[in-house]
């Protein structure tokens, strides 16, 4: 019962990432088309800052890298746990995922914490 909801969980996030990772790329990527901003411009470091103080682009990246972060370690380790692994190393991989989760979304959250604080440039 717990894999199905952690697998559902898996899949469900899915839309969420497709949603937000193209929002991310239309101001990455597509600049000139949605902002009418060069990408140069786009990925600069001002111009970085600057949105990185605007409370959507805080919430669509903390939504993005826990959905992404979520989705990717689980696929991981639904691929290290095809091995034949022993239960006690089965819940080694399990805890070591879960670690790197957290201390990559600490580094994630701090990051865009760090310029929605920012004073600008
Ligand atoms: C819109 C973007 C994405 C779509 C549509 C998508 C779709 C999928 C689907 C349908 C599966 C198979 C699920 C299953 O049957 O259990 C999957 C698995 C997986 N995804 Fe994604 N995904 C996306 C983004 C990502 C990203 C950004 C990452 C990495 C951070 C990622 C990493 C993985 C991994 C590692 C697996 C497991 C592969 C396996 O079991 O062989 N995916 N994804
Ligand atoms: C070549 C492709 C990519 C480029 C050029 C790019 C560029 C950037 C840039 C410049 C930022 C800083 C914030 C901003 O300026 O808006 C950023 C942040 C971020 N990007 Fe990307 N990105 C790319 C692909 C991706 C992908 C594939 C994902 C997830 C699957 C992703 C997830 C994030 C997240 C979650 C943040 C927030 C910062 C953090 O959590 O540390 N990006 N990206």
């Amino acid at each position: 019962m717990r894999e199905t909801r952690l697998w559902s969980l898996h899949i469900l996030v899915i839309p969420v990432i497709a949603v937000l990772l193209g929002m991310h790329f239309a101001v990455q990527h597509y600049a000139p088309v949605f902002y009418g901003m060069s990408v140069e411009k786009a990925r600069d470091f001002a111009t970085m800052i600057e949105r990185g103080r605007s409370t959507a682009q805080f919430v669509v990246y903390i939504l993005l890298l826990a959905a992404g972060l979520y989705h990717g370690l689980y696929g991981t380790r639904g691929i290290i746990r095809e091995l034949p692994l022993s239960p006690a190393m089965a819940k080694v991989v399990d805890w070591g995922i879960l670690t790197v989760g957290v201390l990559i979304f600490a580094l994630g959250a701090y990051v865009t914490w760090w310029t929605f604080v920012h004073p600008g440039v």
